[in-house]
């Protein structure tokens, strides 16, 4: 029995010494972020195998970290308690069904599926099962955007009026193979990454009463739009915009997100020092939220970045606690049913 996550983690009857043994699907561009995270929750999970048919793959990434290495999947599922699905989008929904039905919970990379019906089944699944389904929208565990939702909610700055929140992604040479394709990917840009974006707001704005979208194509070659914008309103009256590109001549900022309140615009920037398509993992960062009213005040100043290890311990809290995740598949269904309205409304 899976709980709602506004249960209190301190009432919480897990027992904190267990270390979940997880398998990691899928040996890509994303796969050493988490497990640079993994590395930072060791106390609290470890890696038993990681998976890729395409075995080199497989093997260099076990043996960076001296785990098992297997092209199959399956054979490992009796091995562990969760799975991590980190498969290109279209293969969401195999790979987790068949995690959930092995008695597993699983961490699903965004998005959720790529289809509602799909979305449909996976929720059904877990929750009949009682297992544990999260899918991975990073930025809302962030410490940075946290505190930047703290400090609207506040109030100091008065009530919030806008919500703006722009990607600057150059990815010329990067989005190839299933990226560029609408079956595999689910859709364009807007689909498969906006919705980083889209999570973090309706998080912040709450009830969405409307989306809409418009994209076009900035010159990547694939079947999608690579740069779209979006507004939406929210039940409060709230605006929220998104900006968002992969064909930035040169990703300046990366993701920034302003929230123009009565009395100042506070804002989170994330800005690379490096190429993060290239150096993926060993790019650095610097992150700064500030609040700009009558005078500059920073709230914050780090070196995060991509960061996946407040999202992966709060998975690793979900498990403990049988609670449901903050982004669990409810949460990403919505986001693919707006995502899939606007599309249709702008004939896309
Ligand atoms: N949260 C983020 O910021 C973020 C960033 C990048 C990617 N992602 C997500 O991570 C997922 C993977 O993206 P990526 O960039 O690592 O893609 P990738 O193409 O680099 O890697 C995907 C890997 O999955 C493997 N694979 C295919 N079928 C498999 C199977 N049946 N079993 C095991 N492995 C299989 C492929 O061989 C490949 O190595 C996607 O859902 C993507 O949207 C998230």
């Amino acid at each position: 029995m899976i709980q709602d996550s506004n249960v209190d983690p301190k009432n919480s009857t897990s027992c904190p010494a267990k270390v979940h043994r997880l398998g990691l699907i899928g040996c890509g561009w994303v796969l050493p972020f988490h497990l640079r995270a993994l590395r930072q929750l060791s106390d609290r999970a470890r890696v038993v195998w990681v998976a890729d048919p395409a075995r080199e793959r497989a093997e260099k990434a076990a043996s960076e970290i001296g785990v098992k290495a297997l092209t199959d999947y399956h054979a490992g599922l009796d091995e562990v308690d969760a799975a991590f699905v980190l498969v290109p989008h279209h293969l969401h929904h195999p790979v987790t069904l068949d995690c959930l039905r092995a008695g597993l919970d699983v961490l699903v990379e965004k998005p959720l599926a790529v289809t509602l019906d799909q979305a449909d089944e996976m929720i059904e699944t877990a929750d009949r099962l009682g297992r544990v389904l999260m899918v991975a929208y990073p930025h809302r565990y962030r410490r940075s955007m946290r505190l930047l939702k703290q400090a609207i909610e506040g109030g100091r700055y008065g009530r919030l009026i806008m919500l703006d929140a722009m990607m600057d992604e150059s990815l010329r040479g990067y989005a190839l193979g299933w990226l560029a394709k609408k079956a595999t990917l689910g859709g364009g840009l807007f689909f498969s990454a906006s919705p980083h974006m889209l999570d973090v707001l309706f998080w912040i704005g709450g009830e969405v009463k409307s989306l809409s979208m418009v994209g076009t194509h900035g010159g990547i070659p694939m079947e999608g739009e690579d740069t779209a914008a979006s507004i939406m309103k929210f039940a409060s009256g709230v605006i929220g915009v998104t900006r968002h590109t992969w064909a930035s001549p040169r990703c300046r900022i990366w993701y920034t997100l302003n929230a123009m309140c009565e009395g100042a615009h506070v804002t989170l920037t994330t800005t690379p020092l490096g190429d993060l398509a290239k150096d993926g993992v060993k790019c650095a960062w610097r992150t700064r939220v500030v609040a700009l009213g009558e005078a500059e005040e920073v709230l914050l100043e780090s070196d995060e970045g991509l960061e996946m290890q407040p999202e992966d311990a709060h998975f690793l809290d979900c498990l403990g606690d049988r609670r449901r995740p903050e982004t669990d598949g409810r949460a990403a269904r919505r986001i693919m049913e707006l995502v899939f309205q606007a599309y249709r409304e702008a004939a896309c």
